[in-house]
């Protein structure tokens, strides 16, 4: 039988356990919920929303490479209000802790999304100013300090929720970006989003993907995330959700070590929808081989040279 707790606390939000289900790898929880109970995660983080629907980039969005997936998806969603009003409700049904990730096109937008999730059921709010693939806004806003500096004043005045933003690594110093977020009000990070990439058919010579270039997420950024966390956790006080690439539960313990206080499965839910699950189990079970009580033992406890 299980001793040790694997509850976290991120932004005043209790957790059942550090995992969160990534952005725009579970939609809004229907289809995941078929196979387990959603209550059984930290968490879900739906599907990236913007204030009206949006139908994405034409496809192909999609491109394999050897350790992951490049998308070019293009934040399709049904809107804020069908997730109010349709989702959101049957969420909370679930016991499912959500975080509602918001995109915009302009500051304006990502505003008057914080406000509208005000007097919602979400638990907590995720911006997204590092989506690589719309034209204007997402990434644009997440590049530089002052930049992110002025989003994060400017949506933490109309968000009444935990405010966490959700990082890119398409930065030369995630350390200092992260610092802007926390001191303009960000109550925790996310890190990381995609990386940049492209792949070409070289019989067609045409790039797989309609829009060129995608964001590539699984296990191939996987130790790009680690040394981000690690950066960053050790420079900021608030808590740090590592993503990127985590597919097994040896992941999670490093993106742990790391610095991370809780962590997101993302593109692993595609290759094996129970990922989680088994996350979970090896988690518990190293912690009961090593004799810790608490999950948040682990926490930033790299022994770094
Ligand atoms: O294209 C997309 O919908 C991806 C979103 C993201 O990376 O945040």
């Amino acid at each position: 039988m299980a001793v040790s707790s694997l509850q976290v606390n991120i932004a005043g939000v209790k957790l059942n356990n550090p995992l969160i289900l990534a952005s725009g790898t579970a939609g809004f929880g229907e289809e995941i919920s078929r196979f387990y109970p959603l209550e059984n995660v930290g968490a879900i983080a739906c599907k990236g929303t913007t204030l009206e629907p949006r139908d994405g980039n034409p496809p192909p969005r999609i491109a394999e490479t050897p350790s992951g997936i490049i998308n070019s998806v293009g934040l399709e969603n049904p809107g804020a209000d069908r997730f109010i009003n349709d989702y959101l409700p049957w969420l909370n049904m679930q016991k499912a802790v959500v975080i509602a990730n918001i995109a915009g096109s302009t500051q304006e937008d990502y505003c008057a999304l914080a406000e509208k999730f005000n007097d919602t059921a979400v638990d907590m709010v995720e911006m997204n100013i590092s989506c690589p693939n719309v034209k204007s806004g997402g990434l644009a806003f997440g590049t530089s300090c002052q930049s992110v500096a002025q989003i994060t004043r400017t949506v933490r005045s109309h968000c009444s929720k935990p405010l966490i933003v959700k990082l890119s690594p398409n930065v030369a110093d995630i350390a200092e970006i992260a610092i802007a977020a926390e001191s303009e009000g960000a109550d925790a990070l996310t890190l990381i989003n995609t990386i940049t990439a492209m792949k070409i058919d070289i019989q067609t010579r045409r790039p797989i993907l309609r829009n060129n270039i995608g964001g590539l997420s699984g296990p191939a950024i996987f130790p790009i995330a680690v040394r981000m966390v690690w950066q960053t956790a050790a420079k900021v006080k608030i808590p740090v959700i590592g993503a990127g690439g985590i597919s097994s539960w040896q992941d999670a313990v490093e993106i742990m070590l790391a610095g991370a206080a809780a962590f997101q499965i993302g593109t692993a839910n595609f290759t094996d929808i129970y990922t989680p699950r088994e996350v979970l189990k090896g988690l518990d079970e190293y912690l009961e081989a090593n004799r810790l009580k608490s999950v948040n033992e682990i926490v930033g406890g790299v022994r770094a040279w």
